[in-house]
C-alpha cells in the first residue's frame, strides 16, 4: 500500500494454557517489533497490539491437567507471557487479554452484526457428545487412532505425529479425553460462516490482488484451502468456556463463540482499550481504508488470518490486511520445538538463564533477538543451534559490530581527547567518501528490506556496513600514523578524518541497529551523550549526526560472548528437561486418557507400543493384495479410494496417503492389507481394511510390501 495515513500492526495472539518458547518469538512477534520500531523511527502513527488468547480448549485442557480452573490458568500465564515479552523488549502499544469484558462486548457485537446480517447459516447437526461427563466434545477432547499414520493418540482435530488435519469423525475409535468412553453422536445446532459464498472475493483480494506483495508460502497455503473447496465453518461451540451467544439469540443459550471466532476480534478489542487508555480514536484503524493492517503469524496460523478473518472482517466493513507475512518454524537442536515434550527454550528461561543474570541484562536480550533474526524461518524452517548462537554472537555482534564501536571510542578518546574531531576537506581521500556512500546506500537498502519484510537480510546490511568500518579503520590505521606525529604534526589531519568518519559511522549503526537491537542502540546514545531522537530513522544516512569538538563517554560493553560452559549447561539442560517429561508420560495409561500438555504444537513421539503375547499379534490377518485402481476422495485431501484385489475377493479401502501418491502411479503395486479391520465409514465410503505403510524421518509415507512379487491373498506373518 503507498502512503498508508495509519498502521495497525498485530502479533498473533499467544494462547495463555502455558509458557511460550523462542520458536514463537521468533515466528510472530520479534519480526513484528523490528517492523514497528521502525515505522516509529520513521515518526509514522502506528499502533501495535497483542494480548493474551484465553479462549477455547487449549485453555480447559491445560486446567484439567493442572488440576485448577480455567481462570487460574489464563491469569497466571497472561502475567507471565506479558512480562516474558516486555522483557524481551516487544514493545506492543497495549498487551491485552481476551477474557477483558470489553473484548467480550466487542466479540458478541461483531456476532450479532453477521447473524442480523444474514452473513451466519445455522444448521443441526450430529456431534461427539460424553454421556459420562454430560457434555458435548471439543475436537481436542477427542482422540483416537489417526488414520494417515496410525497414531492412536491424533486428536480430533489433528494428528500431531504426522500434522495431518482431521475432524473427529475420520479419527478410528474416538474416545472422550474426559470419561475415556467412546463417545455417542447427539443432535446439536450451529452458527456457521459460510467460507463457500465468498471464494471469488478470496481469489481476486488474495490470488489476484496480492499476487506479488504476499510470500510465497502464504499464498501457496491459500490457494491449495481455495483449491480444495471452501466450506462453511461453525463459529460456535458447546463449551463452558468462552464468550456466551449474545443474550436474546434463540437456541444460543449455552453456546459460546468458536476461539477462532473471537481471538481475531481481540486484535479489535485491544485497540479500542488502547484508544481508551491514550485518549484516541480507535475508528479509522478498523474502518478507513488507508489503514495498512499487518498481522505478523507463524504458518500455522495462514488460513485463520488470511482466509477466514478476512472474510469476518469484509462483512463487517473493517479494514481488510495488506499482508499477513508469516513464518515457517524454528527447529531446536535438530528436532522440532515442543514445550509439551521439554524440546524448547522457554521465554521465561532464557531471561532467567541469561537476562537477569550479573553479566547478563539487556546485552543478552539484543544477543537473542540478534540471533532469532539471523536464522529466521522467513522462507523456510530453520534452526536454532546453541552452539550457532554461541558462533554468531561472537562472530558478527562481539567481533564485527561490537568490535568497531568499541575501538571508534577507544581511539577517539587516546587520539582525540575524548571529542569529535573535525573532518579536513583539504586530506579527505577516496576511502572516506566511499565510506560516507556505504551509509547512504545501506540506508536504502535496509528500507526496502524491512518494508517487504526481510528482517534477516536488513539485519546482516547492518553488520556488513559495521564490517566495512572496520576494514576502513584497519586500512587507514590511526594509531600507527600516530607514531609519525612528532616529526609529521599536520598528520593530525588524517587521524581527524578517519575518527571522524568512524563516528559518524558509529552514529548511524546506531539509528540501524535500533530496530532490530534496541538496548543496545540506546547505550550507543548514552556513549555518544545523545539523546533517543537521534535516532529518528531520517537522521540514517546523514554524516553531520554527531558535532565537531563535542566530547563523548567512555565505551560501554555492548555484547558478550558466550561461554563454551553455558552452551554445554543449555544443551545438558535440554536433555535433561525432555528426558524427564517423557518419563513422565510412558507409559500410556489405560482409562481416562492423559492429554498431552499444550496442545496445537505437540508432537508425540513414536513409542513403543505395549507388549502383546503371541496370541494378541495371530489375531491380526495380514494379506498380500495389488492396487487394481485408485481415486482422490472428493472433498478430502488426503483420502484415496483404492480398489485391492485380494486373489479371493476384491476389497474397497479408503487410505489417508492421497498427499502421498499420485493414484496413477500406484495402480499395479503390491501391498500388505489388515484383512479382517472391522469396516469403517469414511466420508460415505465403506473402508475394508487397512494399507501397511512405513513413514520415513520426512514424514513422507512408503508401502510395506514382500520384495518379490507373490500371489495375491498370501498371507503375512
Ligand atoms: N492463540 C492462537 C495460537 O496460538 C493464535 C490466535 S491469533 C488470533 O495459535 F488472531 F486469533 F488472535
Ligand atoms: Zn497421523
Amino acid at each position: 500500500m503507498e502512503n498508508p495515513k495509519r498502521y495497525l500492526i498485530t502479533s498473533a495472539l499467544p494462547y495463555a494454557n502455558g509458557p511460550k518458547h523462542i520458536g514463537h518469538l521468533a515466528g510472530a512477534y520479534l519480526p513484528a517489533d523490528i517492523y514497528v520500531r521502525y515505522l516509529r523511527a520513521q515518526g509514522k502513527d502506528v499502533v501495535y497490539v497483542c494480548g493474551s488468547d484465553e479462549h477455547g480448549a487449549a485453555i480447559t485442557i491445560q486446567a484439567m491437567k493442572e488440576k485448577t480452573t480455567p481462570k487460574a490458568i489464563v491469569d497466571k500465564y497472561h502475567a507471565m507471557l506479558k512480562s516474558n515479552m516486555a522483557d524481551l523488549g516487544i514493545s506492543f502499544d497495549i498487551y491485552h487479554r481476551t477474557s477483558a469484558p470489553i473484548h467480550h462486548e466487542t466479540a458478541q457485537e461483531f456476532f450479532t452484526a453477521l447473524n442480523n446480517h444474514g452473513d451466519l447459516e445455522i444448521k443441526e447437526t450430529d456431534q461427539y457428545f460424553d454421556e459420562a461427563a454430560n457434555t458435548f466434545l471439543a475436537d481436542r477432547y477427542i482422540i483416537g487412532t489417526c488414520p494417515v499414520c496410525g497414531n492412536e493418540n491424533a486428536y480430533g482435530d489433528q494428528c500431531e505425529r504426522c500434522g495431518t488435519s482431521l475432524s473427529p469423525e475420520e479419527l478410528i475409535n474416538p474416545r472422550s479425553t474426559l470419561s475415556g468412553n467412546a463417545p455417542i453422536k447427539k443432535q446439536t445446532k450451529h452458527w456457521y460462516l459460510p467460507l463457500n459464498r465468498h471464494e471469488a472475493f478470496l481469489r481476486k483480494w488474495i490470488l489476484e490482488d496480492h499476487k506479488s506483495d504476499w510470500k510465497s508460502n502464504v499464498l501457496g497455503q491459500c490457494k491449495s484451502w481455495i483449491e480444495a473447496g471452501l466450506l462453511p465453518r461453525a463459529v460456535t461451540r458447546d463449551l463452558d468456556w468462552g464468550i456466551s451467544l449474545p443474550a436474546g439469540i434463540e437456541g444460543g443459550e449455552g453456546k459460546v463463540l468458536y476461539v477462532w471466532f473471537d481471538a481475531p476480534i481481540g486484535y479489535i478489542s485491544a485497540t479500542r482499550q488502547w484508544a481508551l487508555d491514550n485518549n484516541k480514536d480507535w475508528k479509522p484503524y478498523w474502518y478507513d481504508a488507508d489503514t495498512k493492517l499487518v498481522h505478523f503469524i507463524g504458518k500455522d496460523n495462514i488460513v485463520f488470518h488470511a482466509i477466514i478473518f478476512p472474510v469476518m472482517l469484509q462483512l463487517h466493513g473493517n479494514t481488510l490486511p495488506d499482508n499477513v507475512p508469516s513464518n515457517e518454524f524454528m527447529n531446536l537442536e535438530g528436532d522440532k520445538m515442543s514445550t509439551s515434550r521439554g524440546w524448547s527454550i522457554e521465554m521465561e528461561d532464557y531471561i532467567n538463564d541469561f537476562v537477569k543474570k550479573e553479566n547478563g541484562g539487556d546485552m543478552m536480550v539484543d544477543a537473542l533477538r540478534y540471533y532469532l533474526t539471523a536464522i529466521a524461518p522467513e522462507t523456510k524452517d530453520s534452526e536454532f543451534t546453541w552452539k550457532g548462537f554461541q558462533e554468531t554472537v561472537k562472530g558478527e555482534l562481539v567481533d564485527v559490530f561490537g568490535n568497531f564501536v568499541n575501538r571508534a571510542f577507544v581511539l577517539m578518546h587516546k587520539l582525540n581527547k575524548g571529542k569529535v574531531p573535525p573532518l579536513h576537506a583539504a586530506v579527505l581521500d577516496d576511502a572516506d567518501r566511499k565510506l560516507f556512500e556505504e551509509i547512504a546506500s545501506a540506508k536504502v537498502r535496509i528500507e526496502g528490506l524491512i518494508e517487504t519484510y526481510k528482517f534477516r537480510d536488513a539485519q546482516y546490511e547492518v553488520i556488513d556496513l559495521a564490517r566495512k568500518g572496520n576494514k576502513y579503520m584497519q586500512d587507514k590505521q590511526p594509531w600507527i600514523v600516530a607514531k609519525s606525529l612528532e616529526a609529521e604534526p599536520a598528520n593530525q589531519q588524517l587521524i581527524d578524518n578517519c575518527m571522524h568518519v568512524c563516528l559518524q559511522l558509529t552514529a548511524n549503526l546506531a539509528v540501524f541497529i535500533n530496530p532490530f537491537l534496541p538496548f543496545a542502540a540506546k547505550k550507543m546514545c548514552y556513549m555518544m551523550k545523545v539523546v533517543d531522537k537521534m535516532l529518528e530513522w531520517h537522521n540514517g544516512g546523514s554524516t553531520k549526526l554527531l558535532s565537531v569538538g563535542y566530547s563523548l563517554r567512555e565505551p560501554q560493553l555492548l555484547f558478550r560472548k558466550i561461554e563454551d560452559a553455558e552452551v554445554a549447561e543449555q544443551v545438558a539442560k535440554l536433555k535433561t528437561k525432555s528426558s524427564k517429561l517423557k518419563e513422565e508420560k510412558d507409559p500410556v495409561a489405560p482409562g481416562p486418557v492423559e492429554v498431552a500438555a499444550t496442545p496445537a504444537e505437540d508432537k508425540v513421539e513414536p513409542l513403543i507400543k505395549q507388549e502383546i503375547v503371541f496370541d494378541d499379534f495371530a489375531k491380526i490377518d495380514l494379506k498380500v493384495g495389488t492396487i487394481l485402481a485408485a481415486e482422490k476422495v472428493a472433498k478430502a485431501d488426503k483420502l484415496l479410494k483404492l480398489e485391492i484385489d485380494l486373489g479371493f475377493e476384491v476389497r474397497t479401502i479408503v487410505s489417508g496417503i492421497a498427499l502421498h501418491f499420485d493414484p496413477d502411479a500406484i495402480i499395479g503395486k503390491q501391498v500388505v492389507v489388515v484383512a479382517n479391520l472391522a469396516p469403517r465409514k469414511m466420508r460415505g465410503i465403506e473402508s475394508n481394511g487397512m494399507i501397511l505403510m512405513a513413514e520415513d524421518a520426512a514424514g513422507k509415507l512408503h508401502f510395506v510390501r514382500p520384495e518379490d512379487a507373490v500371489n495375491n491373498g498370501s498371507g503375512v506373518s
